[in-house]
């Protein structure tokens, strides 16, 4: 494999930053995952939009657009995958070994790798930890993602793939890695961003291309929902089939399929949507 690591290709052995990296050592970055179909990138330019973002957010320097999309193309030539995991990783670079930020140049890493298919359905946990919607980093895609994978390790302990969590005031917030949508009374509505989630560019696409509203949904609409889906890069839309004990027989049920195929459809149509 050979990654983008500070302005060129690396082979993977030889693609290398600093161990003092502000990323490394206190998680003082941001990233996206990008979808890759055939060599192409889906949804580029919204991801590069959010990345941007999220370094405002944390205060980093705003990544050079042009030179994340050039290493985005330059590591999707070298490395052909059918269906990829493009990793743009963006870090405040070398820097003292506390939290305070350095003044060397931001690290910018660019990678792929070839993913499996996801399953149509999945199943999900409850966990007992919430997101802050209040946080300084609340909303923002940082590398600071051990709360996920703590969560996330928690739903495969229970045979689940993912986890979802509410917020500080108990309301449905997000997944770890994926937003989720409910349907109530025959409505499609997903927390709003206010909940603390992030604003998850798969979540977007069905705004905009279904009746799906947000709404403010307590932890416990999971209890009540006639369907269940998450959005995410890899899951697309993907139905959920059983939450912790809960079973959600035929799923997907109608409003989350027609979603799935909506989101198909449109996706196979336009790559920069
Ligand atoms: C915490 C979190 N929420 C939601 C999402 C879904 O966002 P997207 O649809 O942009 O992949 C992700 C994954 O990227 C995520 O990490």
């Amino acid at each position: 494999m050979r990654i983008w690591v500070n302005g060129a290709l690396a082979d993977a052995g030889e693609a290398t930053v600093s161990v003092l990296d502000h990323g490394m050592t206190v998680g003082d970055g941001v990233f996206e995952t990008v979808k890759a179909l055939g060599g192409r990138a889906f949804a580029l330019g919204r991801h590069l939009d959010r990345l941007e973002r999220s370094a405002r957010g944390l205060g980093l320097p705003a990544p050079d657009r042009d030179e994340v999309a050039r290493a985005c193309a330059a590591v999707l030539e070298a490395n052909p995958v059918e269906l990829g995991r493009l990793r743009i990783t963006y870090t405040g670079g070398v820097a003292p070994l506390g939290s305070d930020r350095g003044d060397a140049a931001a690290t910018l890493i660019v990678a792929v790798g070839e993913t499996p298919r996801r399953p149509d359905t999945a199943a999900v946990v409850t966990v007992p930890w919430t997101r802050n919607e209040h946080g300084a980093t609340a909303g923002l895609k940082t590398t600071s993602y051990a709360e996920n994978v703590v969560a996330l390790a928690r739903a495969h302990e229970r045979g689940a793939s993912e986890a979802l969590l509410a917020n500080t005031a108990g309301m449905l917030c997000e997944g770890t890695g994926s937003n989720v949508f409910v349907v109530l009374g025959g409505r499609l509505l997903t927390p709003p961003l206010a909940s603390g989630c992030l604003a998850g560019i798969t979540r977007a696409l069905v705004l905009e291309w279904t009746d799906a509203e947000e709404a403010d949904l307590p932890y416990s609409a999971l209890d009540e929902a006639e369907e269940v889906f998450l959005t995410g890069t890899l899951r697309d839309v993907q139905a959920v089939a059983r939450i912790d004990q809960r079973e959600l027989p035929g799923a997907p049920g109608p409003v989350t399929a027609k979603a799935m195929s909506v989101f198909a459809e449109r996706m196979a149509a336009d790559v920069e949507p």
